[in-house]
């Protein structure tokens, strides 16, 4: 059964009114205020029973998704410029998601790929040897989430080389556990108060065009040079184990280095044994027009850490990399009960074939087309608006005091609430707070986009 026929069984209008996935209604449609009152109530409850550690975006609660949009338990539809975090790249409740997904938990759940494997797992780890970056032998172990599967291959790069330091940058954002939390740059609300963090963790600045005091003509150069000096004058190239960078910046703000910066770490790199870890788990699986974020510059990263986009919302993260350093750790060395389980991979495969069946990379290239040029437009408007950038469907305006860096966070608040209470999920990020980011997911349709960048064009004539 396909997963737009579930639509159709039994009682037709009762099932499709249960049903999320791409058959739902393409449409912002508002029916309440937002949030809502059967919202309100589930906020009420929510606020009684689970921790207020962690926050939302926007309190309204969720009854169905598909496509490009978000349906609350009010009626509320939603257009979704955030894909769940990067997550639902082909969609909420994608056809051959779903269907792998029943199929596979109809036969069964869990054994623990350690106690008795299956091939899910195994065809999970053959799809990433052959998608990420290189056509070396490669092998891949698959865990629950990002942080974890960031921790891995830091515990590898180290087994591999028998170093402790780990290299990382200045805004990056690598997860919440306690290995990654030191990697982590910034400190509020990822940090504070939950040291003390790992050791052997040293930072380096960005390469970051639009802030770099010399401009961003010089950045590659400049960035390069000093991340070097400072490997070599602080920590000393024999003792770096590895060096961990997200391709394209996620939490810290959507930056995009510089062309010449990752092929030239990753020499750096290469020349001094230090194993070039990409963390592509935001930009990954197609997000920034390619099926890799690495792939812009045909950067060939020794390990790989995926996770998000992989699995079409299931948890499944994954550590793929050259054969000889991921084999370097010995039997029981890597695992998790959870690790790579079967309805997860089942997810993955499904999402997998979904981007390789729709051509994804290419839709987000096509994402960039539609929404880059507006927003474009839009900064020439708004003097706010300091610098547009970001590939595919991965893409951010950073907002200033005009005319300065000086970064105008309360704006991009205020554009954020305006498309929240106007029926847009858009979110920030950057260490300033500054940087609105859109990640509709990869199969939003043209009009439902254009609609979204038109609501942020109307939020902007408001500030
Ligand atoms: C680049 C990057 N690395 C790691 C993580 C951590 O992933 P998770 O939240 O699944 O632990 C994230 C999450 O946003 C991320 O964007």
């Amino acid at each position: 059964m396909t997963g737009r026929g579930r639509a159709i069984v039994g009682d037709m209008s009762e099932q499709s009114a249960v049903h999320g996935g791409p058959s739902l209604p393409q449409h912002r449609q508002l029916v309440t205020e937002i949030p809502g009152p059967k919202s309100r109530e589930l906020l009420e409850r929510r606020q009684r029973s689970v921790a207020r550690g962690l926050s939302h975006v926007l309190p309204v609660f969720v009854e169905r998704a598909g496509g490009g949009v978000i349906v609350d338990v009010d009626g509320n539809s939603l257009i979704d410029f955030s894909s769940g975090i990067a997550v639902t790249t082909v969609g909420n409740s994608a056809d051959l998601v779903v269907d792998r997904v029943t199929e596979q938990v109809s036969q069964f759940t869990h054994t623990c790929f350690m106690v008795a494997p299956y091939s899910g797992y195994v065809e999970v780890c053959e799809q990433l040897n052959k998608l990420t970056p290189g056509d070396h032998d490669k092998r891949s172990a698959l865990f629950n989430s990002g942080a974890e599967a960031v921790e891995n291959a830091v515990k590898i790069a180290r087994h591999a080389t028998g170093r402790d330091a780990v290299v990382v940058f200045d805004h990056a954002y690598h997860g919440r556990t306690n290995l990654t939390m030191a990697m982590t740059a910034k400190n509020m609300p990822y940090k504070e108060g939950f040291g003390p963090f790992a050791g052997e963790v040293y930072r380096v600045p960005m390469a970051y065009p639009f802030r770099w005091p010399g401009g961003p003509e010089k950045c590659a150069a400049e960035a390069l040079d000093v991340v070097t000096s400072l490997i070599h004058s602080q920590v000393g190239e024999e003792n770096a184990a590895a060096v961990v960078i997200e391709p394209v910046q996620g939490e810290g703000g959507f930056i995009v280095p510089p062309d010449g910066f990752l092929p030239g770490l990753a020499s750096f790199c290469r020349a001094n044994g230090i194993v070039f870890i990409a963390d592509e788990i935001q930009s990954g699986f197609c997000r920034t027009g390619d099926w890799f974020a690495c792939d812009h510059e045909n950067v060939v990263p020794d390990l790989v850490t995926t996770a998000k986009g992989i699995a079409g919302g299931l948890p499944l993260a994954g550590v793929t990399g050259r054969a000889e350093m991921m084999d370097a750790v010995h039997p029981g060395g890597l695992g998790g009960t959870y690790g790579g389980n079967p309805v997860a991979c089942a997810a993955a495969l499904g999402a997998i074939d979904t981007m390789i069946k729709e051509e994804l990379p290419a839709r987000a290239r096509v994402i960039e087309s539609i929404m880059l040029p507006r927003l474009q437009s839009l900064a020439t408007r708004y003097p706010v608006i300091g610098d547009v950038r970001g590939r595919g469907a991965m893409l951010a305006i950073e907002l200033v005091e005009p005319g300065t860096l000086e970064p105008a966070a309360a704006a991009a608040a205020a554009v954020a609430r305006f498309c929240h209470l106007n029926g847009m999920i858009t979110l920030t990020c950057g260490t300033f707070g500054n940087v609105l980011r859109f990640l509709p997911p990869l199969v939003i349709g043209q009009p439902l986009l254009e609609e979204g960048i038109s609501l942020l064009e109307e939020a902007f004539s408001t500030l």
